[in-house]
């Protein structure tokens, strides 16, 4: 047939990950069954914490290889309790993030039908929260820049060096200023931290300014410390559309982003490699939650939602109607008390939230 065929290696990693990559694998499926246009080829690999334990490597030697193959990554969750995080982080997700040219991690936060955001003005108005966070997610303060001396004893000294390059902060900020551009408030607002950290956050201001002059009269923006960001994102969530900030700074703006919106359970990420020579990776912004792994009742929410991204940028313009469908299916799943999970202040398992967004698909399409 004349089906477009999309190869997407699956990572379901530790945890709660496995759960929530067979929901969104599923739904997928589905997604595509019911469309007619498309199809899905997962390949699956087992790259794991326990993988790790036994073999001493998170992933194959000839990884890189191996996920250059596929249009797409979709991506659990990793980190287990007996592994120090660090180790986890730096043995797989921040390898694939580098190696497959992710320089842009993309967080779209707003309030679920369904979700109770903890903030009055939200619960009143959740239209107030709609934002798009760009966090540059190749360099920065996670550049793994530093080395240690005189370790193991009271003597030792850590260095941790943030590197900012102009060629990474002009590819962020126009990615930022683009997105900006293609919603409908085209407002960009800047995240640094100048005033204290002289040199590399001085030139991200600089290039963000060069930047903005290609967009003037298009898209408005401005500047914040992100001391002073954290006080606006909660009382003048309003005010904010997209956002773009450092890899350290959005990392932690998102996070408050996700528990403003109501829980981390539902919250998306897209690792992109705007270029599309290598996969882009999407996955949830939740961790592998070992307190409640292994129970079937994590929520897939968050999952679903990076798989309608997933379905975005496969589409490359042509499936956006799909995907917007997608995400009014996992509405009106989330919208019922009867489908949501305890984390949401429901009593539905994963299968029970996956099988009612499979029947909200067939309905709609
Ligand atoms: P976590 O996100 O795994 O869990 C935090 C809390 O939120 C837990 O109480 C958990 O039960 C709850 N929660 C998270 N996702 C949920 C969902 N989908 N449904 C219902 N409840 C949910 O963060 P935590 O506990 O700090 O980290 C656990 C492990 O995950 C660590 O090893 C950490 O390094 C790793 N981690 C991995 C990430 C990734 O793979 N991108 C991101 C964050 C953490
Ligand atoms: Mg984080």
């Amino acid at each position: 047939s004349s089906k477009r065929l999309y190869r997407v290696a699956a990572i379901p990693g530790d945890g709660i990950g496995v759960d929530v990559t067979e929901a969104a694998i599923q739904v997928l499926n589905k997604l595509a069954e019911v469309n007619g246009t498309f199809a899905f080829e997962f390949t699956t690999f087992d790259w794991s914490s326990k993988k790790y334990c036994e073999r001493g490597q998170y992933m194959q030697e000839d990884w890189n290889a191996q996920l250059k193959k596929h249009d797409a990554i979709y991506f659990g969750a990793v980190g287990w309790p007996d592994i120090p995080d660090h180790i986890s982080l730096w043995q797989m997700i921040l390898p694939i993030r580098q190696q497959m040219n992710q320089y842009v991690n993309v967080r779209p936060t707003r309030i679920l039908r369904g979700t109770e955001a903890p903030l009055a003005q939200l619960r009143e108005k959740p239209g107030d929260l709609d934002w798009i966070i760009v966090r540059e997610n190749s360099e920065g303060e996670y550049a793994g820049q530093g080395g240690t001396t005189h370790g193991h004893t009271k003597h030792a000294m850590a260095t941790e060096v943030a590197i900012f390059s102009y060629v990474g902060i002009e590819r962020i900020m126009r990615f930022a200023f683009e997105t900006a551009k293609a919603r409908p408030k085209k407002q960009l607002t800047m995240v640094t931290k100048s005033n204290a950290q002289r040199h590399g956050m001085v030139l991200w201001d600089q290039v963000f300014y060069e930047v903005a002059k290609d967009y003037e009269g298009v898209v408005t923006h401005d500047k914040m410390l992100v001391d002073a960001m954290t006080v606006r994102m909660v009382n003048r969530p309003e005010s904010l559309d997209t956002i773009v900030a450092t890899n350290l700074h959005a990392d932690i703006l998102s996070d408050l982003a996700a528990a403003l919106a109501g829980s981390i359970g539902i919250a998306p990420s897209s690792n992109l490699d705007p270029t599309r020579s290598c996969p882009s990776m999407f996955e949830p912004i939740h961790g592998s939650a070992p307190d409640i792994a292994g129970k079937g009742i994590a929520n897939p929410v968050g999952a679903f939602w990076s798989a309608a991204e997933m379905v975005r940028w496969l589409g490359r313009g042509e499936l956006d109607e799909t995907a917007d469908d997608f995400m009014r299916a996992i509405e009106n799943v989330t919208g019922d008390p009867q489908t949501r999970t305890r984390d949401m202040g429901g009593r539905a398992d994963t299968k029970g939230v996956t099988e009612a967004v499979c029947r909200e698909i067939e309905k709609m399409c």
